[in-house]
């Protein structure tokens, strides 16, 4: 990494270690980088995909995202203050998609959360690509509140939105997510999503052996023919909190074998490089694809790493940028933009981030120490979204 990375202070992320005891910190003087929509990493990786994580609040106690035990009354969540302001982060992301990124996700903590949502997904729904298109906008909920908001977030411009669910069994639902919410409220969030004209819906299932896995079939039934997709997600070790054992993962193989099991289902090429799925289609009665049914994919970062052409960014709530799901460390664009820095400074810092990426912490996993990602702890999956 060169000598400009000193333009952003290089952090420490982990959950007591947040913004009270780090000063942000003035850049120096920054060398230009003209943003021509090309930036590539260490491993020849295009920056495409902006997730924007915007609180670190929830009002789900997942366990494999935000255990009890761990994020109890005593947690201290940051401060409005901390949090960068719509502002903010839409100029972070004009300069992000000056850079090349076409795809922005909204994540969380639950994103629904925090207030007036729609008004930055109208600001960010205004940026447009290097191409000059929209960028393709998207959101990651729990579902629990888009009942009430799916319309304001579609008239706002969201294009898309993922919804996690984990279970359709209720008991097993209000288990995992270990705050007593009932399917049905998620259920009827897919519904609104569906009647605002939200497109591409998709469900994100984590598969946890013993937990849910179960359920795999069910899911599987109930989303078939709905044009909604359901994706299986290897349960994976991110964080350090949720207590990770390989032995609660089910691998996609596996996955994919109880679903042929039942019901027929053939290979999809991928729709986009550097995508997370692999895709698989319902097969109608001559044994092809039917796109009446749809299609479902698997996601293996355990048993099958995409490290590959991840072309994934991701800015934190805080205004820290990270370069992987399993980073220990993330770069201090908030003390830039409260710098008074230019968006040319802010720009650069960006290329220089991104050009020194050599992350690809899934590929690495097997040689790793058991706790750590690429050394230190690791920032949790409620920190920096999915
Ligand atoms: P689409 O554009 O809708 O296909 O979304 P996506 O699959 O790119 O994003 P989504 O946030 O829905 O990702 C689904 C899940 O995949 C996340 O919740 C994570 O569990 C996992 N995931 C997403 N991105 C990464 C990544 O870069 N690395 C790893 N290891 N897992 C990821
Ligand atoms: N393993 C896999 N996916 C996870 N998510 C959160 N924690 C984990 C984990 N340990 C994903 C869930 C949720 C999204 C916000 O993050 O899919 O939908
Ligand atoms: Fe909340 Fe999503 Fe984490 Fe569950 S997985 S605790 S819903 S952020
Ligand atoms: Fe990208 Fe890191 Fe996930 Fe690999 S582990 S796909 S580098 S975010």
């Amino acid at each position: 990494m060169g000598h400009n990375l000193r333009m952003a202070e290089r952090v420490i992320p982990i959950v007591d270690q947040r913004s009270k005891v780090l000063q942000p910190q003035v850049p120096a003087a920054a060398t230009h980088t003209l943003a021509t929509g090309q930036l590539y990493d260490t491993r020849a990786r295009p920056l495409r995909d902006l997730r924007i994580s915007v609180t670190d609040r929830c009002n789900f106690r997942c366990g494999y995202c935000m255990p009890k035990e761990v994020f109890g009354k005593e947690y201290r969540y940051l401060s409005h203050d901390d949090l960068l302001r719509f502002e903010e982060i839409t100029r972070l992301a004009r300069l992000f998609m000056a850079h090349g990124v076409h795809k922005i996700r909204l994540t969380g903590g639950e994103p629904l959360l925090r207030k007036h949502l729609e008004r930055l997904v109208e600001q960010l729904a205004e940026l447009r690509t290097t191409e000059g298109r929209v960028p393709d906008l998207t959101l990651t909920t729990n579902g629990s509140l888009l009942a009430r908001k799916a319309r304001a977030l579609k008239d706002a411009g969201l294009q898309r939105v993922t919804v996690s669910l984990d279970s359709l069994d209720d008991a097993v639902f209000r288990r995992m997510n270990d705050v007593d919410f009932p399917v049905a409220e998620v259920l009827a969030g897919i519904e609104a999503a569906q009647a605002a004209g939200l497109a591409h819906i998709k469900v994100n299932m984590v598969v946890k052996r013993g937990t849910n896995d179960h359920e795999i079939p069910r899911m599987a039934r109930h989303f078939r023919g709905t044009g909604i997709t359901l994706r299986f997600i290897e349960y994976m070790d991110v964080g350090a909190t949720n207590g990770w054992r390989m032995d609660q993962v089910v691998p996609s193989a596996e996955v994919i074998a109880r679903l042929r099991a039942e019901l027929p289902l053939v290979p999809l090429a991928p729709s986009a490089l550097g995508e997370t799925a692999q895709r698989w289609g319902w097969a109608g009665a001559d044994g092809r694809h039917d796109p009446g049914l749809g299609e479902v994919g698997v996601i293996s970062s355990v048993t099958q790493a995409f490290c590959g052409d991840c072309n994934r960014a991701r800015l934190s709530m805080e205004g820290r940028l990270y370069l992987c799901l399993f980073a220990t460390q993330g770069w201090d664009l908030r003390s830039l933009l409260r710098g008074a820095a230019s968006d040319a400074q802010i720009s650069a810092a960006i290329a220089n981030i991104w050009q020194g990426r050599s992350d690809r912490y899934s590929e690495l996993r097997a040689s790793l120490p058991a706790d750590t990602g690429t050394g230190g702890r690791r920032i949790e999956m409620s920190y920096i979204g999915g």
